[in-house]
């Protein structure tokens, strides 16, 4: 049995997945149809990895699952409940964060007023989840009053997962947290998305850092120009040769 055949078993035998996209198609005015029918699968429990060349549609994926781009044809169940085209905000409430890939947080308010503004959507709990956010990741209660561009490259993608836990998001989407950090920092945030992800938080993310996205994933789907190009199991993925080849460098 190949690991498609274990993931169509436990889609008929579980409730519902986590969130499930079918065919969707989706763009922008300038380009409509950027995305041309991507199917998605993300189950309760697992990380995700969103994988592809440049320009391949792995953002304009991840924006139309926050609810930035509402797709044109297609699908998007979270928990069984269609969510395509409504609201980021709906979203967000329904248990969907997104982290962007570029200007996630506020550079010149402090790392404890943008926890705050991570938060707006629900203020009554605000106060304690910024304390969890400070248990959590000692740093930010260490830098509490600073303000977030002071804040080296790495603090400031683990400011911007703070801020999406906010809401206590059942699913965290991430666009390429990574980018642009030096091995060690990258190393270093790849740590905190595990230990995010055992604290009970599902996780879709798209990294350029294949390889060390396929490290802490279970599954992994590789979009090429706007469709599925390929998909299965993490490991899988990481040890077939076509892919070692092109998106592995070897
Ligand atoms: N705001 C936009 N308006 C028009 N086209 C866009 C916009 N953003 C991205 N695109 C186009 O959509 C395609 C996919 O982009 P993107 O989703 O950012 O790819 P990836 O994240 O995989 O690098 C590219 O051809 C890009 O030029
Ligand atoms: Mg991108």
């Amino acid at each position: 049995m190949t690991n498609g055949d274990v993931a169509a078993n436990d889609a008929r035998t579980t409730a519902h997945p986590l969130l499930v996209v079918e065919q969707v198609v989706a763009g922008y005015s300038a380009a409509d149809e950027v995305l041309k029918g991507i199917d998605l699968r993300v189950e309760t429990g697992e990380i995700v990895a969103i994988l592809g060349p440049n320009g391949a549609g792995k953002s304009t994926l991840v924006k139309t699952l926050a609810g930035l781009i509402a797709p044109s044809r297609g699908s998007i169940l979270l928990d069984g409940r269609p969510i395509a085209g409504r609201a980021p905000r709906e979203i967000s409430r329904a248990g969907v964060a997104y982290v962007p890939q570029e200007q996630n947080i506020f550079p010149t308010m402090s790392v404890r007023e943008n926890l705050e503004m991570g938060g707006f959507l629900d203020p009554r709990n605000s106060a304690r989840r910024i304390e969890q956010a400070f248990t959590r990741f000692p740093m930010l209660a260490r830098r509490r009053r600073v303000q977030a561009r002071a804040l080296s490259g790495g603090e400031r993608q683990v400011l911007a997962m703070a801020m999406a836990l906010m809401v206590d998001p059942t699913l965290l989407l991430l666009d390429e947290p990574s980018a642009g950090l030096s091995p060690i920092a990258a190393q270093r945030l790849f740590d905190d998305i595990v230990a995010i992800h055992r604290g009970g938080v599902s996780i879709a993310m798209v990294e350029q850092n294949a390889h060390e996205a396929l490290t802490i994933a279970d599954r992994a789907y590789i979009l090429v120009d706007g469709r599925n190009h390929r998909d299965g199991a993490a490991a899988a993925l990481a040890a077939d040769p076509d892919i070692r080849r092109v998106f592995l460098g070897g």
